[in-house]
C-alpha cells in the first residue's frame, strides 16, 4: 500500500470496506460500526486509515442496507489521539496544504453524509480525533474521554476543519484556549461545553445510548433526516442562505412518497411505515 505524499497524489482508487485494514466495521441491523483498529498507537489517524475512512463513507452514501454509522475507537483508552505524528514529521511547505485539504475534504463526507453519523468517544480524543469526532453529527463521550487540539504542542495548528468546527460548536473564546493552550478537557467539561451530546460512565453504555438515538432517527423518514443534515450544514457555509436551503429542502419532502405515508399515517391513527422515497 503506498504511503504519505505519494499516496496523496494518487487518485482515490476504489476499495471495498473489507479491504479496509486499521478500521474493523461490522454491519448489525442497519447500523455501520466502525472501529480504528491501531490501539498500539492509540488510533492515531495514518494516510492509510484516512482513505479507508473516505472508502467507507462514499459506501455509505450508496448502500441502501446501511442506515447509520457508528465510530468509536479500539480498546479503552483512546477514542483517536490525532493524526500520525510520525507522518506529521514529513511534511514540508508544498505538501502540507494538501495534507490539510486532504483531511478536510474527507471529513466533510462525514459531515455530509446523509445518514446519521454518530461518534462514541472512548478516551483519548485528540489533534485529528477531535476534529473527526467533531465532523460527526453528534458525540456521546465515556466518561473516561479526553478533547483537545495539542497541535501547538508541535508548532502547528489544527488542519482538518478544528479552527472552524470547534469555534462554531463551543464558541470563539473557549476555542481559542483550547487551541492556544492545548490543554485537554474532560467528558463533562465538553458536555457543558456543548461539544458532546451526552456522557456515560463507560464505552458498553456510551454505545448504547448511540443506539438507542440511532433506532429513534431510523425510524423516521430517511429523507427528511438527510434534509436535515444538508439545512444544519448550510448555517456553516459563507454565502449559503440557510433559510433557502431550508425552504428548498422543505418542498424536497414535500415531494416524497415518505411525506404522504407520515401526513396519512398521522391522520389514519396509525405508525408510519417510511420507506427512503
Ligand atoms: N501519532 C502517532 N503515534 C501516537 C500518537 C499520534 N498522534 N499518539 C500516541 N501515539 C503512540 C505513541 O508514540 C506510543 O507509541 P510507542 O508505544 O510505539 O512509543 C503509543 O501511541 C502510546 O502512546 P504514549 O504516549 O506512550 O501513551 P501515554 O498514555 O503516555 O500518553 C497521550 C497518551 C495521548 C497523552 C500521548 O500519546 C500524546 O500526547 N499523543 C499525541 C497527541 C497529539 O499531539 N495529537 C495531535 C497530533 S496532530
Amino acid at each position: 500500500m503506498p504511503t504519505g505524499l505519494v499516496y496523496l497524489a494518487l487518485n482515490h482508487h476504489q476499495i471495498t470496506m473489507a479491504d479496509s485494514t486499521n478500521i474493523l466495521s461490522e454491519e448489525k441491523d442497519g447500523i455501520l460500526y466502525l472501529t480504528i483498529n491501531r490501539e498500539s498507537k492509540l488510533n492515531a489517524l495514518n494516510f492509510d486509515t484516512l482513505e479507508e475512512i473516505r472508502n467507507i463513507f462514499n459506501e455509505v452514501s450508496d448502500n441502501k442496507n446501511i442506515k447509520a454509522v457508528i465510530i468509536t475507537g479500539s480498546g479503552e483508552k483512546a477514542f483517536i489521539a490525532g493524526a500520525d505524528i510520525s507522518e506529521i514529521a514529513e511534511l514540508n511547505e508544498l505538501n502540507a496544504r494538501k495534507f490539510a485539504e486532504n483531511g478536510q475534504e474527507i471529513f466533510s463526507l462525514i459531515e455530509n453524509c446523509h445518514k446519521p453519523v454518530i461518534a462514541v468517544v472512548n478516551g483519548f480524543a485528540l489533534g485529528g480525533g477531535c476534529e473527526l469526532a467533531m465532523a460527526c453529527h453528534m458525540r456521546i463521550a465515556s466518561s473516561n474521554a479526553k478533547f483537545g487540539q495539542p497541535e501547538v504542542n508541535l508548532g502547528i495548528i489544527p488542519g482538518y476543519g478544528g479552527t472552524q468546527r470547534l469555534t462554531y460548536l463551543i464558541g470563539r473564546g473557549k476555542a481559542n484556549e483550547l487551541m492556544m493552550t492545548g490543554d485537554m478537557i474532560g467528558a463533562e467539561e465538553a458536555k457543558s461545553l456543548g461539544l458532546v451530546n451526552h456522557v456515560c460512565s463507560n464505552k458498553a453504555e456510551a454505545l448504547d445510548k448511540a443506539e438507542e438515538i440511532i433506532q429513534k432517527i431510523v425510524s423516521k423518514a430517511p429523507l427528511a433526516i438527510g434534509m436535515i443534515v444538508d439545512c444544519v450544514n448550510a448555517v456553516y457555509i459563507q454565502g449559503e442562505n440557510g433559510y433557502q436551503t431550508e425552504a428548498n429542502s422543505f418542498a424536497r419532502c414535500v415531494k416524497s412518497g415518505d411525506y404522504k405515508e407520515g401526513t396519512s399515517a398521522f391522520l389514519e391513527k396509525r405508525k408510519p411505515e417510511f420507506k427512503g422515497e
